[in-house]
């Protein structure tokens, strides 16, 4: 394994027949140090990542080593830091695919940044009678902020729908629902990247024509985001969130993308020190991007470690990360599928060509997901069970989910698949 700064070689040798996946985990296994320490198979990487060692260094080097906050003092240590901080800017646009530093704010996390959305576009930009187009079985964080914007604008005066889209049997959002409920009212469309419980990627690529330009675009990439390539301008965001402890990094930071277009139409949410803002004698001028969404002492080792973290995903490759971790769930769908009483939620398993990214959900028959997920852990296999944040009914049963990353091997999948099949054959 290298490090950051010294990508590891993952190329087997040319006469080698293993694939990467065969490879790939046991080399980088090491290099994260909670794997490294333990004897459990941690299959949850959807609700956060393992860190790799040069991140938790990150974190540690900060606290102990010339600390002091960012854009704000003259002296060297603070200065360097207002460096790192937008260096770690550059890097992440850079990564996320945006074609300007300035269209990247960082927020506390990936559920910030979609309620900056909220509060810095939609409490101004919205108009009475205007339409958000969402899908009911996403996360929480991209569902309730437009709930709770619809009740604040009512508060004033403003009545504005929620018009919720179809979900497709492979876990895909409905696009041709989607295009059909467009109307001249339609504000903002927001869409999860890969869904935290189906696995399923969506574009809006196929209805691309039929999105009139004023329609916001706001992708959730909460699970994508380092976890396979994600470009930004080409899926056509205006806004995008990302998660940075899915990525490597530690939680309290997220990435909030804000394509230059909408820039005029931001007011901030979190002002406060450094913010990029005037006061006048009657009124609130706000000023330039990023600044303008950014308020009071940033989480300073949260960036740091984001910086690092990007550098140690990209030392993989992420089309490498993403050609695994679509390996691990075609073994996992082939292995589960057969097993007596064992129900796929929708996902790749129903998808008419093989395809997956890590994520896969399932019940079985005569146990709940909860007892389930209970003995799976005695066996020591770490995985989510229940709703899994989806909103209020939206989601009609519990599950067991499997999320997997680079350092997730096949035999961790054949492992898991023989006990689940030998505690579904118990029960049957
Ligand atoms: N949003 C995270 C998950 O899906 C926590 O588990």
């Amino acid at each position: 394994m290298g490090s950051a700064l010294h990508p590891p070689d993952h190329r087997a040798p040319a006469d080698d027949p293993r694939t990467p996946s065969d490879v790939l985990p046991a080399q980088v296994r090491a290099a994260f140090p909670a794997l490294a320490e333990s004897t459990e198979t941690y299959l949850d990487s959807a609700a956060t990542t393992q860190k790799p060692g040069a991140v938790i260094e990150t974190v540690r080097d900060y606290h102990a080593v010339a600390t002091a906050n960012a854009a704000r003092g003259t002296y060297p240590w603070a200065t360097a830091l207002t460096q790192q901080i937008e260096a770690v800017r550059r890097r992440t646009a850079r990564f996320v695919g945006a074609a300007h530093d300035d269209e990247i704010v960082f927020t506390a996390g990936a559920t910030a940044a979609l309620n900056a959305v909220a509060l810095s576009w939609g409490l101004t930009a919205l108009d009475d009678g205007d339409e958000i187009l969402y899908g009911p079985t996403d996360h929480a964080a991209n569902v309730h902020p437009w709930y709770l914007l619809r009740d604040t604008l009512a508060r004033f005066g403003r009545r504005i729908e929620l018009v919720p889209y179809r979900v497709l049997p492979d876990g895909r959002a409905d696009t041709t629902d989607i295009a059909g409920k467009l109307s001249r009212r339609t504000r903002l469309l927001t869409v999860t990247h890969l869904h935290h419980v189906f696995g399923a990627l969506n574009s809006l690529a196929d209805i691309e024509d039929r999105i009139p330009g004023r329609v916001v675009r706001c992708y959730d990439c909460s699970q994508s985001g380092g976890h396979l390539p994600v470009d930004v301008t080409a899926l056509g965001a205006d806004f995008a969130v990302f998660a940075a402890h899915k990525m490597f990094a530690a939680p309290g930071t997220g990435v909030l993308y804000c394509r230059r277009r909408v820039h005029s139409a931001l007011r901030p949410f979190l002002p406060g020190g450094g913010t990029d803002a005037d006061l006048t004698a009657d009124g609130f001028e706000a000023g330039r991007m990023p600044g303008l969404l950014e308020g009071g002492t940033p989480n300073i080792p949260g960036i740091l470690a984001l910086g690092t973290a990007l550098g140690v995903l990209e030392s993989f490759d992420m089309a490498t990360i993403a050609a695994h971790n679509r390996a691990l769930t075609l073994r996992l769908i082939d292995g589960l599928r057969p097993i007596p009483g064992l129900r796929f939620l929708p996902g790749p398993a129903q998808a008419a060509d093989s395809t997956g990214h890590g994520i896969l959900s399932f019940t079985v028959d005569g146990i709940t997901a909860a007892d389930l997920g209970f003995v799976l852990a005695e066996y020591g296999f770490l995985v989510r069970t229940g709703t899994h944040c989806v909103p209020g009914t939206a989601m009609d049963r519990e599950s067991v989910r499997v999320s997997t990353h680079v350092y997730t091997g096949l035999d961790d999948i054949d492992r898991f698949v023989d006990r689940v099949r030998t505690l579904a054959e118990e029960l049957s």
